[in-house]
């Protein structure tokens, strides 16, 4: 395939519109025997056409398992790195090279390794929404499921750094009484929601349930009736007796949760600008169109090295050994 198609990072491939493009993707996946892994925050037609939906952890756990050839990531390029970390032998695509994240971009590893120098008795705790180099640095990997029972599960007097989100790391120490160190990054789609907004909302809605990710700010959380991941926002909406909820996350997670509950009502928590959504700019890069060139073409392909793909592995496998025993 010419390289030059893979300038712009996803491949500009004109489709033939009169294609349906569900079916075709449906048979370029038994064809090659491949996976769709999706990220909740997914646009809706990409969720429907995935193998599997999932939070972080799953994703990482599906990704470690599967038997397919060809992993097609339909997330954000630290999910698609971290799939292939956990299967070197596999062809990882992501079908856009451009989808990254604010939060793995505010902690760059040569800022982190000086950093870290400073506090050499200090054991790291990364959040996976990190970069892989990030992770060389690691010594346990955490995901928005299993970061409190992970933090637990070390002795109270150890010293610890948590990287790269301060806002699940307050959230953490909050639960756990710990004083971790905190890197100062943040989500630019979670510290977006405006509390004044929320609480008007709220007033107008009393019956409501806010479900917040911890990645929002200390000042949301504290009036969330429910903070957890996105599979633990779903599992709730879907348990709950209630009937509405105020979603403080990104809002590609909501298609999931209506079509779990089509009786229930959704309301995404608003932002603190004009625009009305709370869309991952990263995420809502993937589109139907650039995973179907993706899978017929096999391009863009994730790439590591044998080292950083070893290195990078340890605090990922250390993650999902706890979470095993954990139960989760
Ligand atoms: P989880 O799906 O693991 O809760 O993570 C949310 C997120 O921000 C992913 O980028
Ligand atoms: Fe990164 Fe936030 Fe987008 Fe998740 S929602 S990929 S943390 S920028």
């Amino acid at each position: 395939m010419d390289s030059d198609l893979l300038t712009k990072g996803f491949l500009d491939i004109p489709i033939d519109f009169s294609l349906d493009l569900f079916s075709e993707i449906n048979k370029l996946k038994k064809e090659k025997n491949a996976i769709i892994l999706a990220h909740y925050y997914q646009d809706a037609d990409i969720q429907d056409i995935a193998d599997y939906i999932g939070d972080s952890l799953g994703l990482s756990q599906e990704a470690a398992r599967t038997d397919a050839d060809i992993i097609v990531f339909a997330g954000v390029h630290f999910m698609a790195e971290t799939a292939k970390i956990l299967s070197p032998h596999k062809k990882v695509l992501l079908p856009d090279l451009n989808a990254g994240c604010s939060l793995a971009d505010s902690c760059p590893a040569d800022k982190f390794a000086t950093f870290k120098k400073l506090h050499p008795d200090h054991l790291v705790i990364s959040y996976i929404n990190c970069t892989a180099e990030l992770k060389t640095l690691t010594d346990i990997v955490c995901t928005s499921t299993n970061a409190v029972q992970i933090v637990e599960s070390l002795p109270i007097d150890q010293k610890i750094i948590f990287a790269p989100d301060k806002n699940l790391g307050a959230y953490i120490n909050k639960k756990t009484g710990r004083n971790m160190i905190l890197w100062d990054g943040a989500c630019m789609v979670h510290e977006i929601f405006s509390l004044e907004k929320i609480t008007k909302l709220k007033n107008q809605h009393p019956n409501a349930k806010l479900l917040a990710h911890p990645e929002c700010e200390a000042n949301l959380l504290e009036i969330a009736d429910y903070i957890g991941s996105t599979t633990g926002i779903l599992k709730y909406s879907t348990q709950s007796p209630a009937t509405e909820f105020i979603v403080a996350t990104e809002a590609g997670i909501i298609h999931q949760m209506q079509k779990a509950n089509p009786l229930k009502t959704f309301i995404p928590a608003p932002p603190n600008n004009s625009c009305a959504c709370n869309d991952c700019p990263h995420m809502k890069l993937n589109t139907l169109e650039k995973l179907y060139n993706c899978l017929k073409y096999e391009q863009p392909e994730i790439l590591l090295s044998e080292e950083l793909i070893r290195e990078a592995k340890k605090p990922i496998i250390r993650m999902l050994e706890l979470s095993a025993q954990f139960g989760l």
